[in-house]
């Protein structure tokens, strides 16, 4: 069947996806964006509050160099002496800043302009305003309190504009360097949050693939922080949620394992000891929890498919007839089939399907060997014969632990896993499956 690949939607979010930022780049820009404008802001109020201050500056030199001209024009004024009057607008022009200088009588006439082609006329309408770029002082001259003319003085202020220029080349360095070293302040900054947020989206995933245990430590009073202790404690209901209903399944799947034994009289608390020991092994393989819990439940279960065989041919006290033995050795696929619906546990389902297979391929349904049989499969087998060798038997008397082991190590390598074997000594060794027995024989008491 060949399979289709269809395109994604033309649509503007699938267009942006390449471009899409990350959220630490998007915090970062955002702010260095802000950073910007301020500092632009800045900028322009500073190159503002300069031009006034330079303005002011001008305009009181202008009215400084028209006062000047008042208190040295009444004498040559009242005396009409044009000689003087015109060297003391000379000497006012003689300064760079002046445009223009000039001085009028009261009735307006022009008796010197620094511009001399100007001198002689009226000024009809008062004195003009200044033209652009052209600070005017004009200042009356008076003889108690008689207004005897005006002094008016033009002060260009194409300097201001110099000296703004040289302030803003001035400016633009250490300010570029300071809104420089902000962003990137920003930016690693924004590293920092943008992190523990990264944190709590890994541990999402790795909820998310079933990681129950996952904590993150972040004790700010943020809202991030406050969002990763919700987080913490979601998680760790959903751990006791889950653990709670594992204790639920295991009870059912025992209500079960003690069904199967009921039917078997001979093979009672045989798969909890089973189940005791395969994970005490598990343990020493260091295997996961899930694994582990996966393995109990199998362990528990292995035998689940005894159910679906005749009860005559479990409780035969004779040897099996060829034919017995067909029908005995379909109770790993009936069980498989039994627990297939069980999503949680999927491999629970693998598990009591192989535990019948061989190490060296002999074994059944499907003569699996070696590491194509799962490690769990291998354990239960092993301790499933260990035990069944170990009790007592419609068919033959119980074997004592010593002699069971031993025949235990002639099989290693061949109907049993080497490493399993080897785990089960240890176990013997430190006593740990005389106490599983004694648990179990307790357990049954009560
Ligand atoms: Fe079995």
């Amino acid at each position: 069947m060949s399979q289709k690949i269809s395109a994604e939607p033309k649509t503007i979010s699938n267009l942006l996806k390449p471009f899409a930022l990350s959220l630490r780049w998007k915090v970062a820009l955002s702010f260095s964006g802000l950073l910007l404008i301020v500092v632009a802001l800045l900028f322009f109020a500073f190159m503002r509050y300069e031009r006034i201050f330079l303005s002011l500056e001008s305009e009181k030199r202008a009215q400084s160099l028209a006062n000047n001209i008042v208190i040295n024009a009444r004498d040559p004024l009242l005396s009409q002496d044009e000689l003087r009057l015109s060297s003391l607008i000379e000497s006012v022009t003689q300064n760079n800043e002046v445009q223009y200088a000039y001085l009028i009588d009261h009735k307006g006439y022009i008796l010197y302009h620094s511009e001399p082609d100007k001198t002689g006329k009226v000024l009809a309408n008062g004195i003009p305003e200044p033209a652009r770029g052209i600070i005017q002082a004009a200042v009356p001259i008076a003889v108690e309190n008689i207004k005897i003319g005006t002094a008016v003085v033009g002060l260009g202020v194409h300097h201001i504009d110099q000296a703004m220029m040289e302030t803003a080349k001035g400016l633009i360095l250490p300010l570029g360097l300071g809104a420089g070293l902000g962003i990137l302040g920003i930016f690693l900054l924004a590293g920092i949050h943008v992190k523990r947020i990264k944190r709590l989206e890994e541990a999402i995933r790795a909820l998310g693939s079933g990681d129950l245990l996952v904590q993150v430590e972040d004790n700010s009073l943020d809202e991030v922080g406050k969002l990763t202790r919700h987080f913490n404690e979601m998680v760790g209901q959903l751990h006791s949620a889950r653990q709670q209903n594992l204790r639920n399944f295991k009870e059912t799947v025992s209500a079960l394992a003690v069904a199967i034994e009921a039917k078997d009289a001979y093979t009672r608390g045989h798969c909890d000891r089973v189940a005791q020991i395969s994970v005490a092994i598990g343990d020493r393989l260091e295997m996961d929890e899930k694994l582990c819990e996966e393995l109990e439940l199998a362990a528990i279960l292995h035998d689940v498919g005894k159910i679906g065989i005749e009860a005559g041919i479990i409780g035969k006290a004779s040897s099996l007839t060829d034919e017995e033995f067909a029908e005995m050795k379909r109770h790993p696929d009936i069980g498989a089939r039994i627990l297939s619906p069980l999503s949680t546990y999927r491999e629970v389902t693998l598990f009591v399907r192989h535990h019948h297979e061989n190490y060296d391929g002999s074994g059944y349904p499907d003569g699996l060997k070696g590491d194509e049989i799962p490690q769990a499969a291998r354990i239960i087998h092993l301790v499933d014969a260990f035990d069944a060798m170990t009790s007592n038997r419609p068919y033959r008397k119980a074997l004592s632990k010593e002699e069971a082991l031993l025949r235990i190590k002639q099989e290693r390598g061949k109907q049993f896993d080497p490493m399993v074997v080897d785990m089960l000594l240890q176990l013997e060794k430190d006593g740990r499956i005389e106490a599983i027995f004694e648990e179990v024989k307790q357990s049954e008491r009560q």
